[in-house]
């Protein structure tokens, strides 16, 4: 079974905010080289660019604007991402909702930059419509699993199932990952063996005392 894509949000936790986001980035880098498992961060804004700079890991950030650089006070264009080091983003995140069109704005806009949109869902509807979007991924996490500790692999694989299923029917080109209560192989293995190409995480690895422990374990079946 091949390798799957480990993306860590770092959100808004104390945890992974500034200096101590570098802990966890060390974290991702060592396991990376050792696993040759492919993990991704994405930290918040300010420490998109010493990240990128500092770690030869792939940075995402958790939300882009769509606007052009220009006369947009207060967004954060894919442009300045881009210049950031970041290589995507997440869209519409459950934390981070967005209306249809504004998803497709910042899909179109982080593709003119070529960088990855990873777009997050919450049900197989949702699944659908963003797979008409043509994004890179998809990143399915039922709302009411994320920071429970209760995994969605475990808790509710039909979604995941579902969801690759109406994926693959409406954008075979997508890639998928899983997310929500991700903790462990067994969690990342499952999500692999419903078709994902992935998972997406964050309180597991983030409140680790030692998140390369976690790390470890979850890239351990590959
Ligand atoms: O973006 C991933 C996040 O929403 C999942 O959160 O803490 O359940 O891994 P968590």
């Amino acid at each position: 079974m091949t390798a799957p894509f480990i993306l860590v949000n770092y959100k808004t936790y104390l945890e992974s905010t500034g200096q101590r986001g570098h802990r966890i980035a060390t974290a991702a880098r060592d396991v990376a080289a050792e696993s040759g498992v492919t993990i991704g961060v994405a930290p918040a804004y300010m420490d998109i660019h010493p990240i990128s700079r500092h770690f030869e890991i792939p940075v995402y950030a958790q939300h882009v604007d769509w606007v052009l650089p220009g006369a947009s006070t207060g967004h954060v264009t894919a442009e300045a991402l881009h210049q950031a080091g970041a290589i995507g983003s997440l869209v519409n995140h459950s934390e981070r909702r967005l209306t249809l069109a504004d998803i497709e704005a910042s899909i179109r806009a982080l593709r003119e930059k070529k960088m990855v949109a990873v777009v997050c869902t919450n049900n197989e509807p949702v699944s659908a419509a963003a797979a008409a979007l043509n994004p890179d991924y998809i990143a399915i996490e039922p709302p009411e699993l994320i920071g429970s500790g209760v995994s969605v692999s475990k808790a509710n694989p039909d979604i995941i199932s579902r969801s690759v299923e109406v994926v693959r029917r409406v954008y075979p080109a997508a890639k998928i990952l899983a997310g929500a209560g991700i903790q462990s192989g067994e969690c990342v293995k499952i999500a692999r063996d419903l078709g994902c190409d992935g998972v997406l995480l964050a309180s597991s690895v983030i409140k680790a005392k030692n998140p390369a422990l976690v790390l470890r374990d979850l890239v351990s079946p590959f």
